[in-house]
């Protein structure tokens, strides 16, 4: 394995993605992790991560100094570069005149440099920082230049110590994976054996050294994450694992039977459900605020969670979360576990604690559905489309009723079948409809009507930051809008919403 330490750049879990997808296990870790404790794991070899700091802060993030007397190949992205250079006799680190951010060309001063071999000489590249390196340590060789960065790259080929002032793990390093390519196989000789399955065996030894006979409650959402965590756990403990699942009565048509035959029924999970529609129903009533629906509904939902996680009081020890590395980057990597706990559970009663169990904290998500995949699970689960938390409760605007749900649950129906049938289903991020709530005028037979309009929303998207209105087929649009008239009541127009992400948000509330 390849391990990565985290000097806290928002790049370093893609370096630890990307030397997986070569088919290495790698893993980050925590900058302030001793030689001795590397040693111990015998990796192949260890990358520097990037980080925000200038490595003459006062409290900028150090290394055990050992680390490079372990004779382990260490390449250093960016800070780690700066690190390495700054820790090398006679290497030195100054700030830059300019900070430099974004697309820089490089050029390649060593034909024989490892790290570039059979590469064109001149390649672009992503910088982002503010020091640079302007001496190479002694023994280091300068072998690559850009024109606001002189000492783009460094190499000592005896010590297998290598530097790059550019993020390699990035997309938008045009040789990026070459050049990482080159450390892990070339310089550090690694094999390319690892697989999913391996990351599935290593997960459950963990989750069953950590649980022993103790007992785990997880809530189960009926999204991809959570369902993943609930059948890996079930494989690590089996019934020692207890799930809640709350029904809110504003999920999609059938789901909660979905996720129940799929997970109780053919994984076997100890699942406690909850018929809480009628109460979330009574809370919404009257509402018609976007926040404070999504508010009470928040709230509501920990209620429910934490009335049940009380009934299981004194027998349960810890709390698994489907948290991905998103999730962690979003709360700040130092301080995600405290950050996340509370924003999943929010506030269980304090003298319930909890120790927290996080299988998929370092993965992203489509490594997620991977790993889902691995477990058996059925495609219509692992490849769900987003779904969020208040659920069709912000798809119905304003005040929700019974009836109003009905049609977003039927429309929305629709639209799946039809998306399902074209085939467009991974094509397009994410789709679901939408009930304005105001009423037009229509003919229908010889008779006027005046009824819903329905809203079709479709986005592409990475990952729902930004996103593009999907260009849907005129003639599937047409199939979807003919049948949402025909098959749901009380709905005679159908609209495509066509706006992206800036300036709209993906959901309407
Ligand atoms: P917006 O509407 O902000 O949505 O563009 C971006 C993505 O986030 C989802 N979303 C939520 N997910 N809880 C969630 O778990 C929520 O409260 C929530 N609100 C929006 C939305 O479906 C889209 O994928």
């Amino acid at each position: 394995k390849i391990i990565v330490l985290d000097f806290g750049s928002q790049y370093n879990q893609l370096i630890t993605r990307r030397i997986r997808e070569f088919g290495i296990y790698s893993e980050l870790l925590s900058h302030k992790i001793t030689a001795a404790e590397i040693k111990a794991m015998a990796p192949k070899g260890i990358v520097f991560s990037g980080g925000p700091n200038s490595v003459y802060d006062e409290n900028a993030f150090k290394v055990d100094p050992e680390i490079f007397k372990l004779g382990i190949p260490i390449l250093g992205i960016c800070y780690g570069m700066q690190l390495m250079a700054q820790a090398l006799p006679g290497g030195k680190v100054e700030s830059a005149d300019n900070r430099e951010y974004g697309h820089a060309d490089i050029e390649v001063l060593d034909d024989n440099a490892v790290m570039f071999k059979d590469l064109p000489k001149k390649q672009y590249v992503w910088m982002s920082h503010g020091d640079l390196v302007t001496q190479v340590p002694d023994g280091f060789t300068h072998t690559a230049t850009s024109e606001n960065c002189p000492i783009a790259a460094m190499s000592n080929d005896d010590l297998k110590f290598y530097g790059l002032q550019f993020h390699t793990e990035v997309q938008n390093t045009e040789y990026g994976n070459q050049i990482l390519r080159h450390f892990a196989f070339d310089v550090c000789g690694a094999e390319s054996n690892w697989t999913m399955a391996d990351f599935i065996d290593l997960q459950i030894e963990k989750i069953r050294q950590q649980v022993g006979d103790r007992k785990v409650l997880l809530g189960l959402s009926g999204g991809v994450d959570s369902s993943v965590v609930g059948v890996l756990l079930n494989k690590a403990i089996g019934q020692q694992l207890t799930c809640i699942f709350v029904d809110h009565g504003l999920l999609r048509k059938n789901e909660a039977q979905e996720v129940m035959d799929s997970l109780e029924g053919k994984f076997g999970l100890n699942i406690i459900k909850v018929d809480a529609q009628e109460r979330f129903l009574s809370k919404l009533t009257g509402v018609s605020d976007p926040e404070k629906k999504r508010k009470i509904i928040g709230n509501e939902f920990i209620q429910v969670f934490n009335d049940e996680a009380i009934k299981l009081k004194g027998e349960i020890d810890f709390l698994a979360q489907g948290t991905l590395y998103t999730d962690v980057i979003e709360s700040g990597t130092d301080t995600a576990q405290t950050i996340k706990s509370h924003h999943n559970v929010g506030g269980l009663p304090e003298d319930m604690h909890f120790e927290l169990i996080e299988p998929l904290r370092t993965l992203f998500k489509d490594e997620a559905r991977e790993l889902g995949e691995k477990l058996g699970m059925p495609e219509a689960l692992v490849w769900r489309q987003p779904f969020p938390g208040p659920g069709l409760g912000i798809r119905v605007i304003g005040e929700i009723t019974k009836d109003k749900l009905e049609i977003v649950r039927d429309s929305d129906f629709i639209l799946r079948d039809e998306i399902r049938k074209a085939g467009l289903m991974r094509d397009i991020w994410q789709y679901f409809t939408v009930l304005p709530g105001f009423r037009s005028v229509g003919v229908m037979g010889d008779g006027r009507t005046y009824d819903y309009t329905i809203a079709i929303r479709a986005v592409t998207s990475i990952d729902g930051m930004t996103a593009d209105f999907a260009r849907i087929p005129w003639d599937i649009l047409q199939k979807i809008s003919v049948r949402i008239v025909n098959e749901v009541d009380h709905v005679n127009r159908v609209v495509y919403d066509c706006t992206s992400k800036p300036p709209s948000t993906i959901e309407w509330e």
